[in-house]
């Protein structure tokens, strides 16, 4: 068996069944799970799933609350997370024992998430801590495997989001001297950035190398940023800026901070997708906006804004494809597989992996 169908032969296919239903017959479907199982169901959906999935979802949000809501919800037993593998593992790990998390396509992975590994995270300390003795807190933003939460929280560090990692950068220089932030080297930049830290103080660790990406004095280095992007984020240039500039002077650029530093610096404002959201509808009708985040979302805010101009920073940008695979047929096969108790796709963080990953969120979760 090769790689590809021993990874086929581990993921439960949608079976033909599903393909086959119109939108109607799934819609009606889901509507009646939805019925039926009442307060036993939660449906979490993440800014960036199709509209599709999004109607359905029981509370919508960025990864910050949606994390705050999975650890309050005591009372669903079934919680079928509509977002990427990372999201749904946080679940698991803040919820109870009896509360059970699905994914309803495990292929619904995160591209950034796997620029780092836990291998990799334990090599880079072992390396880092040669160079800078016990003078480094680690902390990593959500989009990053159970595996290298439970990691930072064994070590004293905390998860973060776009939301707080200013609030996490700022308590993590609290605890220690300098942090390692994984695995996005753009949120990590910024972040520093806005908080004064220079440039010229933040190294790049290149977990392929296993080497330090630093020209100057080692003392000098107060963060370390993973080598590691969003590869949807990462399609935002200086040349999208430059663009809307010169075609719409009066038009204000927003973008995710996982979009790279020059793009940030050269934007009006940057934020989560919260905070995104919140922005636009908290503008005047009329206002003009670039918007640089996944498309999903953007495409969402143009159609609930028809009273403002909204356009994509980058006009050929594509959606997450890896949040996309969560789709109205997947969401149907999953509800249906749980009122018919052939449950699959279950996201089960292991016991020991959750107890210092819940450590690692729970330092977030009282900073936030
Ligand atoms: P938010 O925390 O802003 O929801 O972002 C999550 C994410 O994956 C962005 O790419
Ligand atoms: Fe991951 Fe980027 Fe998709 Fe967010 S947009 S889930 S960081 S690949």
């Amino acid at each position: 068996m090769n790689i590809l169908e021993s990874l086929e032969a581990k993921t439960r296919m949608l079976p033909e069944k599903y393909r086959n239903m119109s939108t109607f017959e799934l819609e009606s479907l889901i509507n009646d799970i939805k019925v039926k199982m009442g307060k036993r169901l939660f449906i979490p959906g993440h800014h960036y799933q199709k509209d599709e999935v999004i109607q359905f979802a029981d509370v919508t949000g960025d990864s910050l609350k949606l994390a705050q809501l999975s650890a309050e919800n005591k009372e669903a037993e079934h919680i079928v997370f509509c977002g990427v593998h990372f999201m749904a593992e946080t679940a698991d790990i803040l919820t109870m024992e009896n509360q059970k998390v699905y994914l309803p396509d495990m292929r619904a992975g995160c591209s950034m998430a796997d620029m780092a590994d836990i291998y990799q995270t334990e090599r880079s300390w072992e390396f880092l801590q040669v160079l800078f003795a016990d003078t480094i807190l680690p902390l990593t933003y959500v989009n990053s495997t159970a595996a290298i939460k439970s990691f930072v929280g064994a070590n004293g560090g905390a998860t973060v989001t776009s939301s707080n990692a200013e609030k996490m950068v700022r308590w993590a220089f609290t605890q220690k001297e300098r942090l390692l932030f994984l695995p996005d080297q753009h949120l990590g930049r910024n972040t520093a950035y806005n908080i004064g830290i220079g440039l010229d103080e933040m190294a790049v660790y290149n977990p392929i190398e296993n080497i330090l990406e630093f020209d100057g004095p080692l003392e000098k280095v107060k963060v370390i940023l993973w080598k590691g992007h969003c590869s949807v984020h990462e399609n935002f240039t200086v040349e999208n800026v430059a663009k809307v500039r010169e075609a719409y002077p009066e038009m204000k650029i927003i973008v995710h901070p996982e979009c790279r530093r020059e793009v940030v610096g050269l934007s009006d404002m940057a934020g989560s997708t919260n905070y995104i959201i919140e922005a636009i509808e908290a503008s005047p009708s009329g206002s003009a906006w670039a918007i640089g985040t996944e498309m999903n979302l953007v495409n969402r805010l143009i159609a609930q804004h028809p009273d403002k101009h909204i356009v994509s920073l980058n006009p050929h940008m594509c959606p997450c494809l890896t949040m996309n695979r969560i789709d109205l047929q997947h969401l149907a096969w999953s509800l249906d597989s749980i009122m018919e108790g052939q449950e699959g796709n279950i996201i089960n963080v292991d016991a020991g992996t959750s107890k210092n990953a819940k450590l690692a969120l729970d330092r977030m979760l009282q900073q936030a």
